[in-house]
């Protein structure tokens, strides 16, 4: 897909959390409910090692109540690790989210050996409404725009508490496919770097054998097996009022519309991915990727050996 990945300034959030993640006792990943598998970070993990980890499924308010089950028993289930969901209408998170932390370092906590987290989030995820939250104070944003100070900021959540929260951004880094089209469903993405009209697509494609009912009831159609996602955006146009002249539907305006409602759950508590479902995507991507890698390996190794910087009996076979 046309997805624009703006990396922006990563290695600086590379680089400040390998210095930080030395004396930090839990790392809190902070996963949109609605796509946990995609919102997450691949490379945290990497720079985290075996630290304990706190998964928090956030805006567990626009999410499906029972994937997010799902999803909590995935996490729950994975060693040193604990998941909870959370949403910006609960007027105490930090209770769940300090019980959590003091499961996974029972040692950590008191004055003389504080508790110290790391939080950290790809952009739009909740991060700053959480912190704000957790502090009853509005905290700085730390790094959401290009050009913006990237400071760290340490905040005294209770008595012997101490959350970070990393500075500059933590993208994911796309290598499914699904991934990218989930993102951009959910906000994560500037609307600048996809096409709307083909995020609906992928999204309906989605919804059509997952969520049919809800589909139905928002816009007043009637799916049946054959329904497919191009149908279905030119009904919801026809539907809505998004109609050019001499009838031709506005699918760039129905897209939107699918997409607002999909955001702001007006369409239904919605989740786009079960831990099943991601495994299997993540498990394509990947051989994809590593196919990618060995044809770039080969590209390269032949501009070598023309360059005679290699011998010729290094020449791969480029089929
Ligand atoms: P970030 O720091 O991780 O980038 O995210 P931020 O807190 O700015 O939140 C991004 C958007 O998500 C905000 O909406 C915020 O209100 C919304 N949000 C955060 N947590 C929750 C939640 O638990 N549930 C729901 N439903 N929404 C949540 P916005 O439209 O960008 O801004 P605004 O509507 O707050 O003005």
């Amino acid at each position: 897909m046309a997805i624009q990945w703006f990396p922006g300034h990563m290695h600086l959030t590379k680089k400040a959390i390998a210095e930080r993640i030395k004396e930090i006792d839990v790392v809190i990943e902070l996963l949109d409910a609605r796509l946990p598998g995609s919102s997450a970070n691949p490379m945290l993990a990497e720079l985290t090692g075996s630290k304990p980890a706190l998964k928090v499924l956030n805006k567990q308010d626009l999410a499906d109540p029972a994937r997010t089950a799902l999803w909590l028993d995935y996490y729950n289930r994975q060693p040193g690790t604990r998941a909870i969901g959370l949403d910006a209408s609960m007027s105490t998170p930090a209770k769940a989210l300090i019980e959590a932390c003091h499961t996974l370092a029972p040692t950590r906590g008191s004055m003389v050996k504080p508790m110290r987290v790391l939080i950290c989030g790809i952009p739009n995820v909740g991060k700053s409404t959480l912190i704000n939250t957790l502090t009853g104070k509005r905290a700085t944003k730390t790094g959401d725009e290009a050009g913006i100070t990237k400071v760290e900021q340490r905040l005294v959540l209770a008595d012997g508490f101490y959350l970070w929260d990393t500075p500059g951004m933590l993208w994911p880094r796309i290598i499914v496919a699904k991934s990218g089209y989930n993102l951009a469903a959910s906000g994560a993405i500037g609307r600048n770097a996809f096409e709307e009209e083909e995020v609906a697509l992928e999204l309906l494609d989605y919804l059509i054998p997952n969520y049919p009912a809800m589909l139905e009831s928002r816009y007043k159609l009637k799916l049946t097996p054959e329904s497919t996602d191009e149908q279905v955006l030119e009904e919801i146009g026809r539907k809505r009022g998004a109609v050019l002249s001499k009838g031709r539907i506005n699918l760039q305006k129905a897209a939107e519309i699918v997409i607002y409602e999909f955001r702001a759950a007006t369409l239904g508590r919605v989740t786009l991915e079960t831990p099943e479902e991601f495994a299997q995507w993540l498990a394509a991507g990947q051989l994809l990727d590593a196919e990618r890698q060995v044809k770039k390996d080969k590209i390269e190794t032949s501009r070598l050996v023309k360059l005679k910087k290699i011998p010729r009996s290094a020449k791969p076979d480029l089929r």
